[in-house]
């Protein structure tokens, strides 16, 4: 595996792919991340990984500083992976110069749910992602790139970008790996204590009840939705959770489901310091 830091190294090991398949994250990789490689493999010719903790999609007050950075580890883990390439650029390599051009995704897909709580966090993943697009697939015909549904609204963002700016960049969404409890895998959950581990897997409980009794009244969804959502939110609360939201929207942009739309359950709630999200298509 090559490790490069600059997008001059970077194109040079990739001068000879015609079809790169990338794999971008923030590293203290874990076995959800390597499966996204291994999703990634068979779709390209030469497989690349990033590893960037992007200080423009954190706010003031989040955990930029705090985040788990294990490079050793980490290369190790793309190593037996198979990954071909390694881009892990320092922050100067980047960005330069201040990032003053931005990508806005559209506010209707990205101002709500993470974007409510977390203002601009969209702006940053999107205007990131987008410059280690250009870096991995500028000059290539063709590419493809895999995200973890595990990050439901994000990838549908990310989706939505490279159709309307037309990249020649095949968008894959990767299913949620979760622990034998079936805890969605976290670079976060490092942060619980043992108490608040145990705890953690009642979001995705939540969820899934919700899930249920929206199932219940599925044909009269618009009607009964608020009800149960507040009905779990009012569960997780007094669990000792600080739920941000849990709500049943439709799969396709995330606005209130209509009888008849696919739909996903998302949810997001703060236990002790650690915000988790997670999500459950039904
Ligand atoms: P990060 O949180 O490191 O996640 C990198 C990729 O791994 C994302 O596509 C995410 O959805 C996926 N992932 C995380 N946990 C997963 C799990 N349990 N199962 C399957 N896939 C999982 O998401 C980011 O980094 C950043 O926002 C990034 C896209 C790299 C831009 O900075």
């Amino acid at each position: 595996m090559h490790i490069v830091h600059s997008v001059a190294e970077l194109r040079k090991h990739l001068a000879s792919a015609q079809h790169p398949a990338f794999v971008p994250t923030m590293g203290n990789l874990h076995a959800g991340h390597i499966a996204l490689i291994n999703q990634a493999k068979p779709l390209g010719d030469c497989i690349v990984a990033s590893i960037f903790v992007n200080r423009l999609q954190f706010l003031p007050h989040e955990d930029f500083d705090s985040y788990p950075r294990t490079w050793e580890n980490d290369c190790a883990q793309l190593k037996a992976a198979g990954c071909d390439v390694l881009f892990a650029p320092r922050e100067n390599d980047l960005y330069p110069e201040p990032q003053v051009v931005k990508v806005h995704a559209d506010p209707a897909l990205a101002d709500i749910l993470e974007g409510h709580f977390r203002p601009g966090f969209f702006t940053g993943v999107s205007t990131v992602v987008m410059k280690l697009f250009m870096a991995v697939f500028a000059g290539k015909a063709q590419g493809s790139a895999v995200f973890g549904k595990k990050d439901y609204q994000q990838l549908l963002v990310i989706q939505q970008m490279v159709r309307q700016f037309a990249l020649p960049i095949t968008i894959q969404g990767a299913e949620t790996c979760r622990d034998a409890d079936g805890l969605a895998l976290s670079s976060r959950n490092g942060y619980l204590n043992d108490s608040e581990r145990a705890e953690a897997l009642y979001l995705s409980i939540a969820l899934r009840k919700l899930g249920q009794n929206a199932q219940v009244f599925a044909n009269s969804l618009q009607a009964h939705l608020p009800d149960l959502e507040d009905k779990a939110i009012e569960g997780l609360r007094k669990r000792g959770w600080q739920p941000d939201y849990l709500t049943v929207r439709r799969r396709s942009d995330l606005r209130a489901p209509q009888t008849g739309d696919a739909l996903v359950v998302l949810g997001a709630a703060k236990l002790g310091n650690t915000r988790l999200i997670d999500n459950l298509e039904i």
